[in-house]
């Protein structure tokens, strides 16, 4: 018997990973398409399509299709990941055999968008499709032991949304989602730059202040970083220097948002897995988990441990690929 090629994709609203069970990680690029708004053309996806934002001339349109965790433009992601599986059908030689795929849908996907997902990675040259919950894709991902009957906490804070789930025996026993993650930190940065220095700096600007001198709420030893925008009273290009302290209370407010969601969860879990989250604790994953200081302080506010995963940006796509084990042996033991 031929054994297809096993591959996950996570769509996700900032990047879209695709782990093949043989290969790895086989790509990783940013969820951003460039496409020509006369012709309706996709020019270019990734990283090549990310350099673009904010810099293109007017009939060209570089796009986060999945922006908000939700399929803002749907036509365009289908068209990305038909790009998509032909990029990695090269790489792959599917044209000899067709990869079942499993696909980690946004959380905020309707079941029209799951579907409508499931047609397009199917009409591009999968075998099979199925789709998984992506808190269950992060913890495979983070190597919890999902199909045991304890309490697996898991706190994925990517770009659009932040999902806190409980999980037991394979399933999702409570999850939680919010639409504060790390694009809001981004939006943050922009509005506290603007008011405090009448400086105007794009998002991926705002995103580089982030990752490098952004803090959790907690004391740590501050730092500088000089940063460029346009000033809104000349209009002229200006550079500034901005403290890592004010990074951090610009982020704040969305930093508590997050903890209100573990918060919540943990209170709405079932007394018997209360006592597993005691001593198993709560793991981060997804992008925004290597947030300077974070660690340390949702440990304090929770007073449960929290681990960052191993590589807290690909828990879920390595999660989604290997999930067809284990679902099969979810299956199995069921019996
Ligand atoms: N070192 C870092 N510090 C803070 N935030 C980070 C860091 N690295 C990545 N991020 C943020 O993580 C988010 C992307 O995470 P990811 O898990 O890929 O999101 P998604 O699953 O929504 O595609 C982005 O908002 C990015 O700015
Ligand atoms: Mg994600």
């Amino acid at each position: 018997m031929l054994s297809n090629a096993e591959i996950g994709i996570d769509l996700g609203t900032a990047n879209i990973l695709v782990y093949s069970k043989s290969k790895g990680i086989i790509m990783n690029e940013p969820s951003v398409v460039a496409i020509d708004v006369n012709t309706k053309k996709v020019l270019a996806v990734g990283t090549d399509a990310k350099s673009m934002i904010g810099k293109t001339p007017g009939n060209i349109v570089a796009v986060r299709p999945l922006k908000d965790g939700v399929i803002a433009d749907f036509d365009v992601t289908t068209e990305m990941l038909k790009h998509i599986m032909t990029s990695i059908g090269k790489k792959m030689g599917f044209s000899l055999r067709k990869p079942s795929v499993v696909v980690c849908t946004p959380s905020g996907a309707t079941s029209v968008e799951r579907r409508a997902i499931q047609d397009a990675v199917k009409h591009s040259g999968a075998k099979h499709v199925h789709l998984i919950e992506e808190p269950v894709a992060a913890a495979i991902g983070a190597d919890l032991p999902v199909g045991e009957p304890v309490a697996n906490v898991v706190v994925d804070i990517g770009g659009g949304t932040t999902e806190v789930a409980i999980i037991s025996y394979g399933g999702v026993v409570s999850c939680n989602t919010i639409r504060v993650a790390g694009d809001k930190m981004d939006e943050d940065i922009v509005q506290h730059v603007r008011k405090a220095y009448n400086l105007l700096i794009g998002e991926r600007t705002a995103e580089q202040i982030k990752m490098e001198v952004g803090h959790a709420p907690i004391a740590h030893d501050t730092r500088e970083m000089e940063i460029r925008g346009r000033d809104l009273v000349t209009g002229l290009p200006k550079t500034i220097t901005l403290q890592s302290t004010e990074v951090q209370s610009a982020i704040q407010e969305s930093l508590l948002s997050v903890l209100e969601a573990i918060r919540s969860t943990l209170e709405n879990c079932p007394p018997e897995l209360s006592g597993d989250i005691v001593d198993r604790g709560v793991i981060l994953t997804g992008g925004g988990a290597l947030l300077n200081g974070l660690q340390q302080w949702l440990s304090e506010e929770i007073v449960v441990p929290v681990h960052i995963a191993p590589n807290p940006l690909e828990s879920v796509a390595i999660g989604t690929g290997k999930s067809l084990s284990v679902i099969d042996k979810l299956q199995k033991a069921a019996k």
